[in-house]
């Protein structure tokens, strides 16, 4: 079983999960674990290579067990996870009872504006905003599931943070 003692960062590819968890990790003195980086670092492939060799579905295992190692260290820690992350149920269900899972979002422009020319997301290559729109109407409604959703186009980093930082330490004084 694990703990309630995380902040889950969930949301689609270039809403800014990174971005904000290594933000977020720094103000509030906690560690950053990324599961991308956590598969590429146990798995010794980079991601496109995974995805050729092993298809979604296999990463979407790997994926899968890297999230349960981190959600079950037992010390709190800020937990990006990459967009797809979301689409098992098991995977939402292990998030939801290990701590805050926060989505964030942005417009389709804008992540279209952050991704662009990116070689390293396997679902992106080809037309880019074309991918985006089919993948955002795919997973519409995906990430709901979350304790707090924030809109990432037009905020700054710190805000965003600052946001987070407080639902945090509501949820923990409950
Ligand atoms: C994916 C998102 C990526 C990475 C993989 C698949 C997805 O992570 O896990 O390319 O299915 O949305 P980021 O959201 O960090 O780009």
């Amino acid at each position: 079983m694990s703990d309630f003692n995380k902040i889950i960062l969930i949301g689609f590819m270039g809403t800014g999960k990174s971005s904000v968890a290594e933000a977020l990790a720094e103000a509030l003195q906690l560690p950053n674990l990324d599961v991308d980086k956590e598969i590429v670092a146990s798995d010794g492939r980079v991601i496109p290579d995974i995805f050729v060799q092993e298809g979604e579905d296999g990463f979407r295992t790997i994926e899968s067990n890297v999230l349960k190692q981190l959600l079950e260290l037992p010390n709190p820690a800020i937990i990006a996870t990459g967009g797809g992350a979301v689409l098992k149920a098991v995977n939402r269900e292990l998030m939801l009872a290990s701590g805050l899972v926060i989505q964030l979002s942005a417009s389709a422009d804008v992540i279209i504006s952050r991704v662009s020319n990116d070689r390293g997301r396997p679902l992106l290559q080809g037309d880019v905003a074309e991918r985006v729109h089919t993948l955002l109407e795919a997973r519409a409604n995906a990430y709901d599931f979350a304790h707090l959703t924030i809109d990432t186009s037009d905020q700054s980093i710190s805000q965003i943070v600052n946001e987070i930082a407080n639902a945090w330490h509501k949820s923990q004084s409950r």
